[in-house]
């Protein structure tokens, strides 16, 4: 019966991370998957998890399943982390929680739920968005539309066309949207789109599902989750896909959540039970040890200053990136690249084409997806400069 089957194409990401990772050119510059790089380029584990797991390893006395729900604490945590600990749904308890597989497992039972609630709903995805959206969101069954939010041309958010796309959003569609840094373009919603959207909403009577896998990266932890709290608070129901991969750096270890804010606590309650329901269908117990991890830095002032701290470490770190690359950009190439510094979070589209992506790869050992969008985090002042000299040799 296998013998059916067709070979399907490789990931358009970790697949071309795998051909970087396999180049033997010793210059080479990866700006392929979206994993925050030290100066030494490596992806490092930070203190307060080293710190939570020496903790954990001289704590943990048996390795039992999780309660399906997740790990108590990480539980507890991850909304206040996510909506504030002062926010209304928060304070009168008009939310609920699971524990996922990273980011991807939230948005699975995100979708999962949202498919029991309103099998006709429509999803509508931003263009572009992350590859995988689509896929995931569709394994449910859910039908798609898209909505415009990138211009190529101007390098950035087209807010006017995003808002006459969405006036197609019908009661009981949901609308996809990225927290902050968005993946793939780094432009991000300012506060007074925000409102509009969240006007439009529930004007329409839809639904936003918020993915948010890069809280803290973008400008701060607070500032970062302004759209997403401010939805929670202006609509009555809101779903919410948060990842601890990359804020945390747990990537390996899966650590996510969905959150559900609802008009009722009785109402979270129920969709709860249905998340439950859809995460035992799929994989019954989320894994442990990188939910233990977070929750225990949410739970500890210590730790928690500790990661606040090495958190916007990366965070300056990326931006200072940010400036450097646009300046360099800039000079070799006489081209406006001042987008570049403007753009939060790990990505850019640096605006080439696919021919010259691919002459950057051949020629000049440097890997990224073939819509030109870079993860800035791969970059060091070295190799700022080399990109930038070959970028100026593909122009
Ligand atoms: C990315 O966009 O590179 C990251 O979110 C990693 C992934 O799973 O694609």
């Amino acid at each position: 019966m296998l013998a059916n089957l067709a070979r399907l194409p490789k990931d358009s990401i970790l697949g071309l991370a795998a051909l970087a990772r396999a180049d033997q050119r010793p210059n080479k510059i990866d700006l392929t998957v979206g994993v925050y790089l030290d100066e030494n380029g490596v992806c490092p584990v930070m203190q307060a998890v080293r710190d939570a797991q020496a903790e954990l390893v001289f704590e943990e006395t048996s390795k039992v399943y999780l309660p399906p729900q997740g790990d108590v604490a990480f539980v507890a945590q991850m909304p206040k982390l996510v909506l504030g600990g002062s926010h209304p749904a928060v304070i009168e308890g008009r939310f609920s929680t699971i524990q996922t597989p990273g980011g991807c497992g939230a948005l699975r039972i995100a979708s999962e739920v949202l498919a029991v609630a309103n099998p006709s709903a429509k999803v509508w995805l931003p263009n572009p968005t992350w590859p995988v959206h689509e896929p995931l969101l569709g394994s449910v069954g859910l039908e798609f539309a898209r909505y415009a939010y990138y211009d190529d041309d101007t390098h950035s958010l087209d807010f006017e066309r995003m808002m006459r796309d969405l006036q197609g959003v019908k009661s009981g569609d949901a609308v996809l949207l990225h927290g902050c840094c968005h993946n793939p373009c780094g432009a991000d919603l300012n506060e007074s789109q925000w409102q509009k959207v969240a006007d439009l909403l529930l004007d329409r009577g839809a639904m936003p599902l918020i993915d948010i896998a890069y809280q803290g990266l973008g400008d701060d932890l607070e500032q970062d989750a302004l759209g997403v709290r401010m939805l929670a608070k202006q609509l009555p129901e809101v779903l919410i896909a948060a990842s601890c991969s990359k804020n945390f750096g747990l990537y390996r270890e899966r650590t996510g959540a969905t959150i559900f804010v609802t008009h009722t606590a009785e109402q979270a309650d129920v969709a709860l039970s249905q998340a439950l329901g859809a995460a035992r269908r799929l994989y019954s117990m989320p894994p442990a040890h990188g939910a233990i991890i977070a929750g225990k830095i949410l739970s500890s002032p210590q730790l928690e200053m500790s990661w606040r701290n090495e958190l916007q470490q990366m965070t300056q770190r990326m931006q200072t990136l940010r400036e450097d690359l646009s300046a360099q950009l800039s000079t070799q190439t006489q081209r406006d690249f001042s987008f570049v510094a403007r753009e939060k979070g790990m990505f850019s589209f640096l605006g080439l084409t696919v021919a010259q992506v691919h002459e950057l790869r051949d020629e000049h050992a440097v890997y990224m997806l073939d819509s030109s969008r870079i993860n800035v985090a791969g970059l060091t002042p070295e190799r700022t400069e080399r990109l930038a000299r070959a970028i100026k040799h593909v122009l």
